[in-house]
C-alpha cells in the first residue's frame, strides 16, 4: 500500500492541476483608463498582477499585499479599492482606473498639481495610492469637508510623515 506523505499530496496536486490548466485560465473584458482590455486571465490571479505584469501598468504599488497599507489602491466601478484583495477574474465588464490615468494629454490632472504645489508627494510607494483614493472621493464629493478627506484616505498608510500636507493638497485640488 503506497504511504501518503505531503510530497505525495503536494504531486497529486500538482497533476490535477496540469490535467484541468484550461479551467484555471478565463478571458475577461473591461475598461482599463477608458480603453477597452481584452486579456486572459488565470482564475488565482490578483488584479495587481494583471495590471502591472500582464498589462505593463507598474504606476499601482505593492505594499503589504494583504489589505492593510493602501499601496495598490485603484478606483473600481467608481470606488477605491485595493487591488491586492481583488481577483483579476472579477472584473469583467468593470471601468477600472489607475494612477497612470491621472496623466493625460501630457497635463498632470489638478490633484497631482495640487500634491506638487502643497509639497505632498511622498515616496514611490504611498503617493500613487493616496492620489487614487483622493481621485475616488472628488468624483463622488467635488467638495469634500476635512473630515471626509481624512476618512477617505484613512486606508492609505504612511508611517515616515505626516498628513498635513496631503489634506492640504486634496483640498486645494477640491477648490479649483
Ligand atoms: S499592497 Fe494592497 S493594501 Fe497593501
Ligand atoms: S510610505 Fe511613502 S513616504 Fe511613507
Amino acid at each position: 500500500m503506497p504511504r501518503v506523505t505531503q510530497r505525495s499530496i503536494k504531486f497529486k496536486m500538482y497533476f490535477q492541476r496540469k490535467g484541468s490548466k484550461e479551467a484555471l485560465f478565463r478571458e475577461i473584458s473591461f475598461r482599463l483608463n477608458g480603453e477597452p482590455v481584452r486579456v486572459r486571465v488565470r482564475s488565482d490571479q490578483r488584479l495587481i498582477d494583471l495590471l502591472r505584469d500582464t498589462l505593463g501598468l507598474r504606476g499601482t504599488k505593492e505594499g503589504c499585499g494583504r489589505g492593510d497599507c493602501g499601496s495598490c489602491t485603484v478606483i473600481l466601478n467608481g470606488l477605491a479599492v485595493t487591488s491586492c484583495l481583488v481577483l483579476a477574474a472579477t472584473v469583467e465588464g468593470a471601468e477600472i482606473l489607475t494612477v497612470e490615468s491621472l496623466f493625460r494629454n501630457g497635463r498632470l490632472d489638478p490633484l497631482q498639481e495640487a500634491f506638487l504645489e502643497k509639497g505632498a508627494v511622498q515616496c514611490g510607494y504611498c503617493t500613487p495610492g493616496l492620489l487614487m483614493s483622493a481621485k475616488a472621493l472628488l468624483l463622488e464629493n467635488p467638495h469634500p469637508s476635512l473630515e471626509e478627506i481624512k476618512i477617505a484616505v484613512s486606508g492609505n498608510l504612511c508611517r515616515c510623515t505626516g498628513y498635513k500636507k496631503i489634506f492640504e493638497a486634496i483640498q486645494l485640488a477640491a477648490e479649483r
